[in-house]
């Protein structure tokens, strides 16, 4: 592995042995042993969006380490005002050890892997979001103990979140079943995939996608970017709430998870969020963990 691009690039035992790692990061962290594996390093951080816990996970984490993280606002740098991405990630290779970066295009990102030299991590794009997506992973297998042959259900936009759930949860051996409305459904390449697997289903109707499941994730109706189709988005999404109703046809015990920041009373009922906020927050604090094994395996 030299970069985290997307989940669709490693294979099933190059996450299973993030999640080992991150496992063992956070034992460490909990019981005062220093983890010093990136002592000098220094991290990029890129943002096009906003952001609290990638932001704050990464700084914290990379301190954690023995490195440095510098926060570099896409206002601030030239890249805002239209410097090439090719000429930044050419020039920050020679500075920094690493860099992550979140912002709108999949292809920027490719494309700073492509012409730097250091590993790039992606920390969000409008195609997935892999840090997340591990984070999620590991704490589904915190709390039930394994991954292989449990059945994961996201309910909601095909978005970032949606796609990179789907490739880290079949990637493990799970089988994933989806609801979204006909107009938002994942793209093509993530379809593609997820129906190779065997173990996918897609539906329009939550209550279907929900049957059975082990753990239920959502995320917000209208994404960063898609601010202005927040009324047309909040029309086509009624109706794709994770609420009471809902748990009461999934497995006894199910999970509930959101990447966060969670809109309660949209995509999630506070009465839900709050009976699972014990998971909810732990997947937040995994964060932390799953991006110090990613750094340490990329950057060490
Ligand atoms: N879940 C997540 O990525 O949160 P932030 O947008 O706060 O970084
Ligand atoms: N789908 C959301 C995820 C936020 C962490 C977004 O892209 O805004």
């Amino acid at each position: 592995m030299k970069h985290l691009l997307k989940l669709l690039d490693l294979t099933g035992d190059e996450i299973i042995e993030i999640l080992n790692l991150a496992d063992q990061l956070k034992y460490e962290l909990k019981h005062g042993i220093k983890h010093h594996h990136l002592e000098g390093k220094s991290l990029g951080m890129i943002f096009q969006k906003s952001s609290t816990r990638t932001r704050v996970s990464f700084e914290t984490g990379m301190y954690q380490l023995g490195g440095q993280a510098l926060f570099l606002s896409s206002n601030d740098l030239q890249i805002g005002r239209g410097e090439p991405v090719q000429d930044t990630a050419r020039v920050l290779s020679r500075y920094l050890d690493g860099i992550m970066i979140r912002t709108f295009e999949q292809s920027e990102v490719e494309a700073l892997a492509k012409y730097g030299s250091i590993p790039i991590i992606n920390g969000l794009t409008d195609f997935c979001h892999p840090c997340q997506v591990l984070a999620d992973l590991m704490t589904i297998r915190e709390f039930k103990g394994r991954l292989d042959g449990l059945k994961m259900c996201f309910i909601g936009d095909g978005n970032n979140m949606m796609n990179s759930l789907i490739v880290g949860g079949l990637k493990t051996g799970m089988s994933v079943s989806v609801a979204c409305p006909k107009d938002y459904q994942p793209p093509k390449e993530i379809l593609e995939f997820a129906y190779e697997s065997g173990r996918f289903e897609m539906f329009t109707d939550p209550m279907k996608a929900a049957e059975n499941a082990d753990v239920i994730l959502t995320d917000v109706w209208a994404s960063m970017g898609q601010e202005e189709e927040k009324a047309i988005r909040e029309k086509a999404f009624a109706g794709y709430q994770v609420n009471a109703e809902m748990m009461k046809v999934a497995n006894e015990g199910c999970m509930v998870l959101h990447c966060l920041p969670a809109h309660r009373g949209e995509e999630i009922t506070e009465e839900v969020m709050e009976a699972h906020a014990d998971e909810i927050f732990e997947e937040a604090e995994n964060r932390l963990h799953a991006q110090k094994a990613v750094m340490v395996m990329l950057m060490k």
